[in-house]
């Protein structure tokens, strides 16, 4: 039997096992995904032992990323450009091996809501300045972006990211979020306001441009303050919760040898459990 899980601290809340749960389900896999709770100071012994303990890799979630990154052998463009892994697994050698799928669930995810979102060629708004902000900026960079906004609350935070990304990426102050995003194909928040709905970014949408997609991470609630307010400005959005789905998939191929498919059933079990909660 193939094993997996997720590790966190604390690792309740993760909807991971429920999403890897569906997949192993529907493709009738010998397998199992579990939750571990790994406090901080025991993250290096345990990934020391994810082979003696039969697992052949897991997910990764706060505060253990850059642990984790730091603890791998391997590690794929996206980690290295966050500094971060959400996904690891040990290859035939053994070696252990890091992705940070967040930039391949975003970009995929945007690319299914909105194929045509690099059509015009337009900045990319980016709210936020923490790990997921790198993984998103990488991933606009990488589809090859000329020119990336981003906007932080602490401008010294944007400025250490803008220096790590090259010339491509400009940061601006965080009151201009709304002014200098008016052009903007995409416009991104990966802060956390919002969530639960605490606070709000007060964007003002009204001299957007109509073909702007605005994209929100959190994905709890499922529409955002910020997702309801574009869409009354008739502006197409894509939530957080695809992201989630789709930064999976890599990782469960990895471990289980099958690539999943995000179904709509899937999407609707977990939006369901997400507005139970
Ligand atoms: P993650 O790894 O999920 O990106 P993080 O590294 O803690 O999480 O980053 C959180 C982001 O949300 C940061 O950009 C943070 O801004 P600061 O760098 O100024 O702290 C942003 N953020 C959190 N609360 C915020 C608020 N009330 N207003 C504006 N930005 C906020």
């Amino acid at each position: 039997m193939k094993r997996a899980c997720v590790i966190g601290w604390p690792i309740e809340h993760s909807r991971s096992p429920a999403i890897h749960g569906y997949w192993l389900d529907r493709y009738k896999i010998d397998g199992s995904y579990t939750k571990r709770a790994v406090p901080p100071e025991e993250i290096e012994t345990f990934l020391g032992a994810l082979a003696a303990e039969g697992l052949a890799g897991c997910n990764v979630t706060i505060p253990h990323k850059e642990a984790a990154f730091r603890k791998s052998d391997e590690r794929e463009a996206s980690a290295v450009a966050v500094g971060a892994a959400i996904t690891l697994w040990l290859d035939d050698a053994g070696r252990l091996c890091a992705a940070n799928t967040d930039t391949y669930g975003y970009m995929t995810y945007l690319a299914d809501q909105a194929e045509d979102w690099s059509r015009r060629d337009a900045p990319v708004s980016i709210l936020g300045a923490g790990g997921a902000a790198r993984a998103i900026v990488y991933g606009f960079l990488e589809a090859g972006v000329g020119e990336v906004r981003v906007f932080n609350r602490s401008l010294a935070r944007a400025e250490a990211l803008a220096k790590d990304f090259g010339l491509r990426v400009k940061v601006l102050p965080w009151d201009q979020r709304s002014r200098a995003s008016t052009e903007a194909a995409v416009l991104v928040n990966t802060t956390s306001v919002g969530l639960k709905g605490a606070g709000t970014l007060d964007i003002d949408f009204t001299d957007f441009h109509p073909d702007c997609i605005v994209s929100d991470i959190v994905y709890v609630p499922l529409e955002t303050a910020l997702i309801r307010e574009a869409r009354r400005h008739g502006l197409r959005t894509v939530d957080g919760l695809g992201m989630l789905l789709h930064q999976a998939v890599p990782g469960f191929e990895r471990w289980f040898g099958v690539r999943p498919e995000v179904t709509d059933e899937l999407y609707d079990r977990i939006a369901a459990d997400i507005e139970a909660a």
